[in-house]
C-alpha cells in the first residue's frame, strides 16, 4: 500500500472541505465531508446524507468509501475527514468498521474548522477489529477483494 504524500493529503483535505458543502444535513445541521485515497492512488469524496427516518442517515466517510468501492477500489490507504468543529471529529464506530473492511491500516486525518488536525491509524481507533478472518470458516481475501473483470475504476478510459 503506497504512503500518502503530503501533496495528496493536502488535496484530500481540500476535497473533504469542499464536499462538506454538499452535505444533506437538515436534521443535525452538522455538515461533514470526507475524501479517501485508494491503494491505486485514486481519490473519491463523500458527504453525510441524512434522512427523516434518522437511522437511515449515512456519514461522509462511509459515502466516500462506497464511492471508491463502487468504482472498483478495494483498498483504502488514507481518509481525510472535515467537520465544522474546532476540535477535529474522529470517525464514528460504524465508519471505523467499514474502513476496516477495505483498509489494511489506513491513515485517518481529521480536520477541524480552524485548521486543527489530528492524525490516527485505524488500528488505534479500532483495535481488535472484527473482520473476515473471524468468520467460520475464515474468508480468504483473494476471493473477495476484487471484482471479477473490472479492476480499474475508470473502465471507459481503457483502450480496446
Ligand atoms: N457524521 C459524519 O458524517 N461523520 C462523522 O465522522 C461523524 C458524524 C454525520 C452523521 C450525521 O449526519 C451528523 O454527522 C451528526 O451526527
Amino acid at each position: 500500500m503506497p504512503r500518502a504524500s503530503a501533496a495528496k493529503l493536502a488535496l484530500l483535505e481540500r476535497l473533504a472541505r469542499a464536499t462538506a458543502a454538499h452535505a444533506y444535513a437538515p436534521y443535525s445541521g452538522f455538515a461533514v465531508g470526507a475524501a479517501v485515497l485508494t491503494d491505486a492512488g485514486e481519490i473519491f469524496a463523500g458527504a453525510n446524507v441524512e434522512n427523516a427516518s434518522y437511522g437511515l442517515s449515512i456519514c461522509a466517510e462511509r459515502n466516500a468509501v462506497q464511492q471508491a468501492v463502487s468504482r472498483g477500489a478495494r483498498g483504502i490507504a488514507a481518509v481525510v475527514v472535515y467537520a465544522p468543529t474546532a476540535e477535529p471529529t474522529p470517525p464514528c464506530g460504524a465508519c471505523r468498521q467499514v474502513l476496516a473492511e477495505f483498509g489494511g491500516d489506513p491513515l485517518i486525518v481529521c480536520c477541524g474548522q480552524d485548521g486543527k488536525v489530528r492524525r490516527h491509524r485505524l488500528a488505534d481507533l479500532l483495535p481488535e477489529a472484527f473482520g473476515r478472518g473471524n468468520l467460520d470458516p475464515p474468508r480468504e481475501s483473494s476471493k473477495i477483494t476484487r471484482p471479477p473483470s473490472s479492476q480499474k475504476s475508470k473502465p471507459w478510459r481503457r483502450r480496446p
